[in-house]
């Protein structure tokens, strides 16, 4: 009952709650990045402890683990981090890297929104010079084979660290060369879309580089009809717009961005488009998947309802040749 309430409520009226509760209890956070130096802030940043995962305001239900005080729409778990970590070796492998702007050779490199840590891993690894900081509302958990992206045998020069975009990023203004944003549709309300990329902007540094990719939910066989309505019933009451990533371009022109150059992509959906169609297949069902506790917790429908939905989606997207889910990138310079 108190969950069935909690999931209708909204992302406001949640952090409202977990603020009243955090006072009552005597434990509000202490504003962690306070006094962050604009000099040798890399190392600052390293010498932190950022992992707070057990205090974090979780519910578990149906077996997935998401954050009550977040808009975020998907799992915080580990199941959810083997999903992201398919999808970022889909996307390396059909953008054949992890990056498409002309960033030539970046010191510092943001990544807002970074889930397991492994794009700026890489990154850290390709631009053995530079300083590469993941950040997101939680580190990558701690089992995860990613962690080891985020933590101990992370390269030297990549760090995570705890933050929220939509709270304002912990760094001075010019600090990055390059910052990336991936896959954040289910995670920014819409009115926080340009807000975000404003403080975004505010950290490159003139002449830097911004990438966003992203993607929009619509529904891309007759069968996924059904989820499309629940997951934008559930997009609803957090105010989320789950088509705004096919905007990622216009957001850079709105934000008085240069040299914006978008690109749209239709990735094959389905055993019938290779490799990459099979990828992109197991993500959208385990994508899909995800919700399933959401909708159930809301009513929107049973679990086997659920269940027979996404079941005949898998077998949609392999017998509908054809059918793809789009992605868009968009980059400019500050
Ligand atoms: C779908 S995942 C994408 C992760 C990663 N960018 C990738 O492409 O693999 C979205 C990520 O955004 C993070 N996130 C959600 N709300 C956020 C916020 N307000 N600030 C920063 N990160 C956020 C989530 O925790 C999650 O890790």
């Amino acid at each position: 009952m108190l969950v069935d309430v909690m999931a209708r409520l909204t992302a406001a009226q949640l952090t409202g709650i977990v603020e009243t509760a955090q006072q009552f209890f005597g434990c509000l956070r202490l504003q962690q990045y306070e006094g962050v130096p604009t000099m040798g802030w890399f190392s600052w940043f390293r010498r932190k402890t950022t992992s707070q995962t057990a205090s974090l305001p979780y519910y578990v239900l149906g077996g997935r683990r998401m954050r009550i005080d977040h808009p975020y729409m998907l799992p915080k778990d580990i199941e959810e981090s083997g999903r992201l970590d398919l999808q970022h070796h889909m996307l390396r492998l059909l953008l054949r890297g992890n990056y498409l702007a002309p960033i030539g050779h970046p010191q510092s490199i943001l990544d807002v929104g970074c889930g397991t840590g492994r794009w700026g891993a890489e990154m850290a690894q390709q631009f053995t010079n530079a300083n590469v900081i993941g950040l997101d509302i939680q580190p990558p958990p701690a089992t995860s084979n990613a962690v080891t992206m985020g933590k101990a045998i992370a390269p030297d020069n990549y760090v995570f660290v705890e933050g929220d975009i939509t709270k304002g990023l912990p760094f001075a203004d010019a600090t990055f060369d390059y910052v990336h944003m991936r896959l954040v549709v289910l995670a920014l309300p819409a009115a926080q879309w340009g807000p975000a990329i404003n403080e975004i902007k505010r950290v490159t540094k003139p002449g830097g580089w911004v990438e966003l990719i992203d993607t929009s939910v619509t529904s891309r066989v007759p069968a996924s009809e059904p989820w499309v309505e629940w997951a934008y019933t559930l997009a609803s009451y957090r105010g989320i717009d789950m088509t705004a990533g096919a905007r990622v371009g216009s957001f850079l022109q709105e934000a008085g961005f240069h040299n914006v150059n978008t690109m749209n992509l239709e990735i094959p959906l389905g055993s019938w488009g290779g490799r990459i169609g099979t990828l992109m297949a197991t993500d959208a069902i385990a994508g899909a998947r995800a919700l399933e506790t959401p909708v159930v917790m809301t009513h929107l429908a049973t679990k086997e309802a659920f269940n027979a939905v996404v079941d005949k989606m898998a077998e949609e997207f392999n017998s509908i040749v054809g059918c793809t889910q789009p992605f868009y990138i968009a980059y400019g310079q500050r």
